[in-house]
C-alpha cells in the first residue's frame, strides 16, 4: 500500500516575521488561495493516498493547530515531537511505524510548504516513483531543473542515460554560491526538490547502513508503534535523537539514489524572493500584500503589511519590506538567506 508522510515541523525561520515558531509557515496562507501551505499539500496528496495513509510529523506545540485545519485527520495520524531534530529522525520514525502495519509499504515523504502549479502531472509522476520503488532497491528523489545558483536547495549530479528514471551520481546539500554557480552552469545538475519516495524496507536499510545510532535508537520502540505506549516512549526517547536532515543524514551518503526529473511547475516557497515569483506585480514589478503603496521609482519589492497600512517606497529596488504587529523588516532581497541567522540573534533584542 502507499503511504506519505507530510513533514511540517520547520520553523521557516526565512520568513520571519509572518513565520514565526508559535506559527510558522506552513500554517499560513501565503499565498491568498484561502488554504494554508499544509492544507493545500494535504488536498494534494488525498487525490493519491487514502487519507487515513496520510501522516503528519511535526512539533507536539502544532498539534492543535494541525488538527484544527486538518479536521478530516484524526489524532493517530500525527507524528508528535517533543524536541526539534530535522528530518531524519521524523521520517525513521514514520517508516517504523508504518512498518508495523504494513512491511511492503510504499511511502512519499513531502514537504508542507511548497507550491506545486501542475497537480496532475505531480501524480503522474509520483505513480511512476511509486512503482519504480516498489519493484527497486532505491531511495528517490524528484529533481528540478535548476535556474540560479541557489544554496539554499540540495544538488544532485545525475547519469544522463535515455531512461525516465536517473541513476544519481552524487548529491550534494547547500553548496556554497561559487559551487552552486559551477553546479548551474555545468548544466549536469538538477535541484532536489526534497519530495522523497521509497519503500519502507529500502529507507530502513538505509538507516541501518549510514545513522546507525539514531535507527539502534527509534529501532526500540518497535513492539510499542501504534500501541498506547508509543506516545511515552518517544516522549522519552525522541530528544536523544543525533539532529540531522534527510538531505545530509542519508542523501549524500547512499549509493542508490535515483531522480525522477519532473517538470510540473515547483516553488519551494523558501524565502520571500520565492514567494514574490509567485505573485501578482504591479507595473513596477513590485508584489504587494495587504498594504497600500504608493511606490515611486522603486521596483522589484516584496511588500507585505498588516491590512491597509500605508506605505511610501521611493527609489529602492529588490528589498523586502514586511511588517507585522511591533516588527518591521527591511532587507535586500538578495541577503534574504541571512534572516535564518538574523532572526536568531535578535531574539535575545525584541
Ligand atoms: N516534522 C518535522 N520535524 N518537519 C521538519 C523539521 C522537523 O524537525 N524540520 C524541518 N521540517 C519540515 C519543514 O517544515 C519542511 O516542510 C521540510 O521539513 C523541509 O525542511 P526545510 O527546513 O524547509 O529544508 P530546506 O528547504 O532547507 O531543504 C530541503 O528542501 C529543499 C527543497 O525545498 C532539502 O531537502 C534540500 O535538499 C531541498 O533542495
Ligand atoms: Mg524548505
Amino acid at each position: 500500500n502507499y503511504y506519505a508522510v507530510i513533514m511540517a515541523g520547520g520553523v521557516g525561520s526565512r520568513f520571519w516575521p509572518i513565520s514565526t515558531k508559535q506559527f510558522p509557515k506552513q500554517f499560513h496562507d501565503m499565498l491568498g488561495t484561502g488554504d494554508s501551505l499544509l492544507q493545500q499539500t494535504f488536498k494534494r496528496l488525498s487525490k493519491l493516498i487514502p487519507t487515513e495513509n496520510i501522516l503528519i510529523a511535526t512539533n507536539v506545540d502544532y498539534k492543535e493547530l494541525v488538527l484544527e485545519q486538518l479536521p478530516s485527520c484524526k489524532e493517530e495520524q500525527l507524528l508528535l515531537e517533543p524536541a526539534m531534530r530535522n528530518t531524519a529522525p521524523c521520517i525513521l520514525y514514520a517508516a517504523l511505524k508504518i512498518k508495523q502495519k504494513d512491511s511492503n509499504g510504499v511511502m512519499i515523504v513531502a514537504p508542507s510548504d511548497h507550491w506545486i502549479d501542475n497537480e496532475q502531472e505531480f501524480i503522474n509522476n509520483i505513480n511512476t516513483s511509486f512503482k519504480a520503488c516498489e519493484e527497486n532497491d532505491i531511495l528517490m528523489t524528484l529533481g528540478i531543473q535548476p535556474n540560479h545558483p541557489n544554496t539554499g536547495y540540495g544538488y544532485i549530479k545525475f547519469e544522463n542515460a535515455k531512461k525516465e528514471i536517473k541513476k544519481v551520481i552524487n548529491f550534494t546539500e547547500k553548496p556554497d554560491l561559487k559551487t552552486a554557480t559551477a553546479f548551474l552552469n555545468s548544466g549536469d545538475y538538477l535541484w532536489n526538490a526534497g519530495i522523497f519516495i521509497w519503500s519502507v524496507t529500502s529507507i530502513l536499510k538505509a538507516f541501518e547502513n549510514y545513522l546507525p545510532e539514531m535507527n539502534q535508537l527509534f529501532c526500540q520502540g518497535n513492539q510499542m508503534y501504534n500501541t498506547n505506549l508509543e506516545n511515552d516512549f518517544i516522549i522519552a526517547n525522541y530528544q536523544k535523537s543525533e539532529n540531522i536532515s534527510i538531505d545530509y543524514g542519508i542523501m549524500q551518503k547512499a549509493k542508490n539514489i535515483y531522480t525522477l526529473p519532473v517538470e510540473f511547475g515547483w516553488n519551494d516557497l523558501g524565502t520571500w524572493s520565492s514567494l514574490y515569483e509567485k505573485l501578482e506585480k504591479d507595473n513596477q514589478q513590485n508584489a504587494i500584500v495587504n498594504a497600500k503603496v504608493i511606490c515611486k521609482e522603486s521596483s522589484g519589492n516584496m511588500i507585505r503589511t498588516t491590512k491597509n497600512k500605508h506605505v511610501v517606497v521611493q527609489g529602492l529596488d529588490d528589498f523586502i519590506i514586511v511588517e507585522k504587529d511591533d516588527i518591521l523588516l527591511i532587507c535586500p532581497k538578495k541577503n534574504e538567506q541571512d534572516i535564518k541567522q538574523i532572526v536568531a540573534s535578535v531574539k535575545q533584542k525584541f
